[in-house]
């Protein structure tokens, strides 16, 4: 599984990149809203950080717009990836960027036919918002499991994201149904890491080297 930290915080980030385990970074407009900096050199700061695909989204909403915008921001590094909102404009623009070899990111996916047409129109990933199908009433990951039976039965290249992460759990359910990437909060990402089992084991085992070390004094 890759994962991914789903932020624009460029201290989360570095923190989460020294630990080894993070390959890439998502961000969308409310991420990068918070962090209160010019659009591109928060960008481009993030872009020398992570050495992976860091998703970027744009805000027009028209094909066209997203296509000119989504070239645009493009073009500042080899490894960004353009998110592009579900719907007609936005598989439209991503048909497009994907023949001209430009990566693309399916955002604010709710259903497994959205995927399919994220996965049709040549993206090279599909985020399905699991959290906030849970805050409905309805099963974000049984979405998840849907959409990659989907991309098994037609070999699709595209990945699946599993975004809009709100706990372990998801990430737990994501790697048990084999999907390939995941993106969580900083928060999650170090809850994963989390258990007081752990703790009071490390513990003992310090306090029983002590304990030798005394002896052997
Ligand atoms: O990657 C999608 C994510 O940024 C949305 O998460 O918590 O706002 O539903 P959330």
């Amino acid at each position: 599984m890759k994962i991914f930290v789903d932020t624009a915080n460029i201290e989360e980030i570095r923190e989460a990149v020294s630990w080894g385990i993070v390959q890439g970074v998502t961000t969308n407009p409310t991420l990068v809203s918070k962090e209160g900096r010019p659009f591109k050199e928060l960008v481009e700061e993030i872009c020398s950080i992570v050495d992976g695909p860091i998703s970027v989204e744009v805000t027009a909403t028209d094909a066209e717009g997203m296509v000119e915008e989504g070239r645009e921001i493009a073009s500042w590094h080899p490894n960004i990836v353009l998110k592009i909102p579900m719907g007609i404009e936005g598989i439209k623009a991503v048909k497009r960027l994907s023949t001209e070899g430009i990566k693309t990111n399916v955002t604010l996916i709710f259903s497994p036919n959205q995927a399919l047409l994220a996965a049709e129109a040549g993206a090279t990933y599909a985020s399905i918002f699991v959290g906030r199908l849970d805050d409905i009433g309805q099963d974000g990951m049984q979405v998840v499991a849907q959409a990659l039976q989907i991309y098994r039965n037609y070999s699709f290249s595209t990945e699946i994201i599993v975004a809009s992460v709100r706990h372990p759990m998801h990430i737990l359910r994501a790697g048990e149904m084999g999907a390939p990437v995941v993106t969580a909060p900083f928060k999650v990402l170090e809850a994963m890491f989390k258990h007081p089992l752990t703790d009071i084991g490390l513990q003992r085992f310090l306090a029983d080297w002590e304990k030798l070390k005394n002896l052997m004094k």
